[in-house]
C-alpha cells in the first residue's frame, strides 16, 4: 500500500489524535483548547452555501466544442474560427423550481447551461432544453418563480398559484404546452436538446451583425418519460438523470450533441412579421432553417461536486467578441441577475474558482481585493488605468458594434396585439394522438385542484391556440366548452 499522508489541520499542520477530544480527565468536559475539534465543528457549520434560487438541482460535466462547418464570415469569435477547431467547456443540466435535493424526474424545463473556456475569455450559454420561455418581460419573473416554487403558508407547491399565473398571462401559451408534453419529463438529461432561446448577435470581422439563435440537439435521441413513469422514478431514485450522467461518462459512453444555429440578417428582422427578438416565440424551421455548425461531447466527471458543479457561475453575460446580445428584454435583465446572483451566493471573486476561471486565456483585469482573493492579486503590478507602468490596455477591436435604437423610454404594454396562440397551436397541431391525449392529460391532472373560475379563463386560452386543444381539456376535467367559451 502507498505510504499515506499525514493528517492536518486546515493550515498544514499534523494531527495528534482525529479520534478523542482533549478533555479535563477521562469522563471531563472538552477543553477551549482542543483547536482541531473547535475548527473541525465551525467548519462544518459553514459547509453550506446559499442554494440557486432557481436551478437548484443539478449535475454537471466537463467536454468539448469541435467546429464542423466555418461560420466565420459571420463571427469573429475564435471559437468558431476555422473547422476541426476544438474548445473545452463545462455544462451543467438542472431542473427548475426543485430544491438541491429534489427528483430530477420532475415535470419543469431542464436547464442546459455552458461555459465554453475560449482563447478570448469565458462564453457561457446559459440555456434551457425549450426553444422558448414563460414570459417575456423580465418585471414578471420573480412572480413567475413565487408560483412554481411553496406556497408561503402551508409550503407545498400550490396548483392554484401556477394556473391562476398561467391564466393571467397568456405569453406562457407556449412554454405551457411544451411543459406538459412529454418534453417536461425527459427520461436523462442526454436525451434532450438545449437551446439557448434568446436572439443573440454575431459580429463578423467587419462589424456586420447577423442575429442568431443557438440549438443543441441530442445525438442519443429524444427520450421522455410519461407522467406516470416519471412519478414512478422520482420516488425510487430522485437523482435519475444525476446518476445516468456520471455513470455514462465513466463507462466511456460519452454523450453528443449537434451544436446548430438559425441566422436571420437585419434586413430579415426588420421584416418579420413578429417581433424576433421576443422569448416566448420560435422562428419557424422553415424560414431559418437549423444550420450545424458542431459536435459538443461531453467526456469528463467532476471530481469534485461542491468544488466543480455547486460552485460553477454561469451568465449569459459573460460574452467574447464576435457574439453579443439582442435588445430581448428578458436577456437584457438577465445580463445583470447572474452576476449579481454569483456575487451573492459565491462572492466578488466567484470568477477565480477553478472551475469559472478563464483556462484558455490570461486575465489581466484592474480589479483587486475583496473576500477570497487568492492567487497574486496583481502583484506590485498597477491597480489603476490609464497608467504609465505598462499595465494592460484596452482593444477597440472588442467593442459592440453599434446597434440603432428608437421610441421613447416608457412601459409599453408587452401584452397588447401579441399573438400568444398561433406558435403554441402549432406545437399541437404537429403532436402525434398519444402525444396530444398525454398532454392533455398532464394538464387535466395538474389543473384538477384549481378553481372552476381560473379552470375556465385557462381553458379559453388552450381554445385560442386549438380548438381541439380547449374542447380535450374541458372534456377531461368534465366542463362543457361551450359554457366555458360562453362564460367569457
Ligand atoms: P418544424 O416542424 O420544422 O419543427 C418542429 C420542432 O418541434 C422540431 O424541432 C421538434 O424537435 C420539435 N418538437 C416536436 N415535438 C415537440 C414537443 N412535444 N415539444 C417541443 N418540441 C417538439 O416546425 P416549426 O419550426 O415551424 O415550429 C413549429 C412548432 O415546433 C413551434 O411552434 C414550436 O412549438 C416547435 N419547435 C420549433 C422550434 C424552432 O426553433 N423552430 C424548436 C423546437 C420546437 P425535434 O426535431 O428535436 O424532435
Ligand atoms: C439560473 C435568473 C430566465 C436558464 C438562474 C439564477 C438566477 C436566474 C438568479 C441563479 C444563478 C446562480 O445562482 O448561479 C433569471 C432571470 C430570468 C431568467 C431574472 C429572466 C428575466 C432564464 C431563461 C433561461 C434560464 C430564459 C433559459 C433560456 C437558467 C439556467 C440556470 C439559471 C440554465 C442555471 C445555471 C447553472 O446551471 O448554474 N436564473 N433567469 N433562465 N437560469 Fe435563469
Amino acid at each position: 500500500m502507498a505510504e499515506r499522508k499525514t493528517l492536518t489541520t486546515a493550515s498544514g499542520i499534523p494531527v495528534g489524535d482525529n479520534q478523542n477530544s482533549i478533555t479535563a480527565g477521562p469522563r471531563g468536559p472538552v477543553l477551549l483548547e482542543d483547536l482541531h475539534l473547535l475548527e473541525k465543528l465551525a467548519h462544518f457549520n459553514r459547509e453550506r452555501i446559499p442554494e440557486r434560487i432557481v436551478h437548484a438541482k443539478g449535475a454537471g460535466a466537463y467536454g468539448t466544442l469541435t467546429v464542423t462547418k466555418d461560420i466565420s464570415a459571420h463571427t469573429k469569435a475564435k471559437l468558431f474560427s476555422e473547422v476541426g477547431k476544438k474548445t473545452e467547456l463545462f455544462l451543467r443540466f438542472s431542473t427548475v423550481g426543485g430544491e438541491k435535493g429534489s427528483a430530477d424526474a420532475a415535470r419543469d424545463p431542464r436547464g442546459f447551461a455552458v461555459k465554453f473556456y475560449t482563447e478570448e475569455g469565458n462564453w457561457d450559454l446559459v440555456g434551457n432544453n425549450t426553444p422558448v420561455f414563460f414570459i417575456r418581460d423580465p418585471l414578471k419573473f420573480p412572480d413567475l418563480i413565487h408560483t412554481q416554487k411553496r406556497n408561503p403558508q402551508t409550503n407545498l407547491p400550490d396548483a392554484t398559484a401556477v394556473w391562476d399565473f398561467f391564466s393571467l398571462s397568456p405569453e406562457s401559451m407556449h412554454q405551457v404546452t411544451i411543459l406538459y408534453s412529454d418534453r417536461g419529463t425527459p427520461r436523462t438529461y442526454r436525451h434532450m436538446n438545449g437551446y439557448g432561446s434568446h436572439t443573440y448577435s454575431l459580429i463578423n470581422p467587419a462589424g456586420e451583425r447577423t442575429w442568431v439563435k443557438f440549438h443543441v440537439k441530442t445525438n442519443q435521441g429524444i427520450e421522455n418519460f410519461t407522467d406516470e413513469e416519471a412519478v414512478k422514478v422520482s420516488g425510487e431514485d430522485p437523482d435519475s438523470a444525476t446518476r445516468d450522467l456520471f455513470d455514462a461518462i465513466a463507462k466511456g459512453e460519452f454523450p453528443t450533441w449537434r451544436f446548430c444555429v438559425q441566422l436571420m440578417t437585419e434586413e430579415q428582422a426588420n421584416a418579420f412579421p413578429f417581433n424576433p427578438f421576443d422569448l416566448t416565440k420560435v422562428w419557424p424551421h422553415a424560414d431559418f432553417p437549423l444550420i450545424e455548425v458542431g459536435t459538443l461531447e461531453l467526456n469528463r466527471n467532476p471530481a469534485n461536486y461542491f468544488a466543480e458543479v455547486e460552485q460553477a457561475a454561469f451568465s449569459p453575460a459573460n460574452l467574447v467578441p464576435g457574439i453579443g446580445p439582442s435588445p430581448d428584454k428578458m436577456l437584457q435583465a438577465r445580463l445583470f441577475a447572474y452576476p449579481d446572483a454569483h456575487r451573492y451566493r459565491l462572492g466578488a471573486n466567484h470568477q477565480q474558482l477553478p472551475v469559472n476561471a478563464a483556462k484558455a486565456t490570461d486575465v489581466n483585469a484592474y480589479q483587486r481585493d475583496g473576500f477570497m482573493t487568492f492567487g497574486d492579486n496583481g502583484g506590485g503590478s498597477p491597480n489603476y488605468e490609464p497608467n504609465s507602468f505598462g499595465g494592460p490596455v484596452e482593444d477597440p477591436s472588442a467593442k459592440l458594434s453599434p446597434l440603432a435604437l428608437e421610441g421613447a423610454a416608457a412601459q409599453y404594454d408587452h401584452r397588447e396585439g401579441n399573438d400568444d396562440y398561433t406558435q403554441a397551436g402549432d406545437l399541437f397541431r404537429i403532436m402525434s394522438d398519444e402525444q396530444k391525449s398525454h398532454l392533455i392529460g398532464n394538464i387535466v391532472g395538474s389543473m384538477r385542484p384549481v378553481s372552476d373560475e381560473i379552470k375556465y379563463r385557462q381553458i379559453r386560452h388552450f381554445h385560442g391556440a386549438d380548438p381541439d386543444y380547449g374542447k380535450g381539456v374541458a372534456e377531461g376535467l368534465g366542463l362543457d366548452i361551450a359554457k366555458v367559451l360562453a362564460t367569457e
